[in-house]
């Protein structure tokens, strides 16, 4: 499939996991790709596996000179920008009673805070026919045990996608949360470990947790025009696990 021939993507969280499975399948569409994130080790390492259609970026979301340089590159290479998939995110657990400031911090300034400005930073870079991806989570939806900071970043995450819908009217850009549930990936290793892993297998439907392909290909057809009229829309990929 060329569904993305020609097109231009940032993809945050783009060298590991999901990131990194959607920069494949954009590639493979025929896209043109900048990762973006704080590792240039595992930067340097995912652009040789993506090959020459893929750009390494070094940069925080949650600084806006970072995400300054990452647009100024984009801009002296390509000139314009179709495509956003905001899907850097962190996530660790903490029980009500343990929760700290530092906990809440560091995640809203990832989750929320980073994703509103990989978005806004972008704009100037973008018209017609782009298409903005977030990255929320089923856990945006659900209740689980310790996971209050996370939980409520993917909630606000979802909001990003209606409200900003509005703010996008006559722009020709669409904007929507792709949600996946327990995935295959270094987060979900660190923040459920391999017991807590093997529960949110069980608890989903499908009885096992997504490889990071499976998210990556539903990110490439948000990004193309075969989702044309979607937009403020979540994107269950979750195995039903939110969804009974
Ligand atoms: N795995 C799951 O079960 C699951 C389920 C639902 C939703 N999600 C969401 O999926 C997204 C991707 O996570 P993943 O599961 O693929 O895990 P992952 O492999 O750990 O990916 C997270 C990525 O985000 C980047 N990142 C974190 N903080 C950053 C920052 N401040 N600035 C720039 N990049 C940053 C990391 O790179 P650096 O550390 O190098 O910066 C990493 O590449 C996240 O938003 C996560 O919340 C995951």
């Amino acid at each position: 499939m060329n569904r993305l021939n020609g097109k231009t993507a940032v993809i945050t969280g783009g060298a590991t996991g999901i990131g990194l499975a959607a920069a494949k399948r954009f590639i493979e569409e025929g896209a043109f790709v900048f990762i973006y994130g704080r590792r240039q080790e595992t930067l340097d390492t995912a652009v040789a596996d993506l090959g020459p259609n893929a750009r390494g970026l070094k940069g925080s979301v949650s600084d806006l000179a970072d995400l300054d340089r990452l647009y100024t590159a984009v801009k002296a290479e390509r000139g314009t920008l179709d495509i956003v998939f905001a899907n850097a995110g962190v996530g660790s657990q903490l029980v009500l009673g343990k929760i700290t400031g530092e906990h809440i911090d560091e995640t809203f300034d990832t989750n929320v805070k980073g994703t509103i400005f990989t978005v806004q930073q972008a704009l100037p870079l973008m018209g017609q026919g782009g298409s903005i991806i977030l990255t929320g989570s089923s856990a945006g939806t659900t209740g689980a045990p310790g996971m209050t900071a996370y939980s409520a970043s993917k909630a606000a995450v979802r909001n990003l996608a209606r409200t900003w819908a509005e703010d996008l009217k006559g722009t020709g850009i669409r904007v929507n949360v792709l949600s996946p549930g327990a995935t295959a990936t270094e987060l979900a290793k660190d923040a459920l470990g391999e017991e807590g892993q093997k529960v949110f297998a069980s608890m989903t439907p499908l009885q096992r947790m997504a490889d990071p392909a499976e998210i990556g290909v539903v990110a490439a057809f948000l990004a193309s025009s075969d989702s044309s009229f979607m937009t403020a829309s979540e994107v269950a990929v979750d195995g039903g696990l939110a969804q009974l």
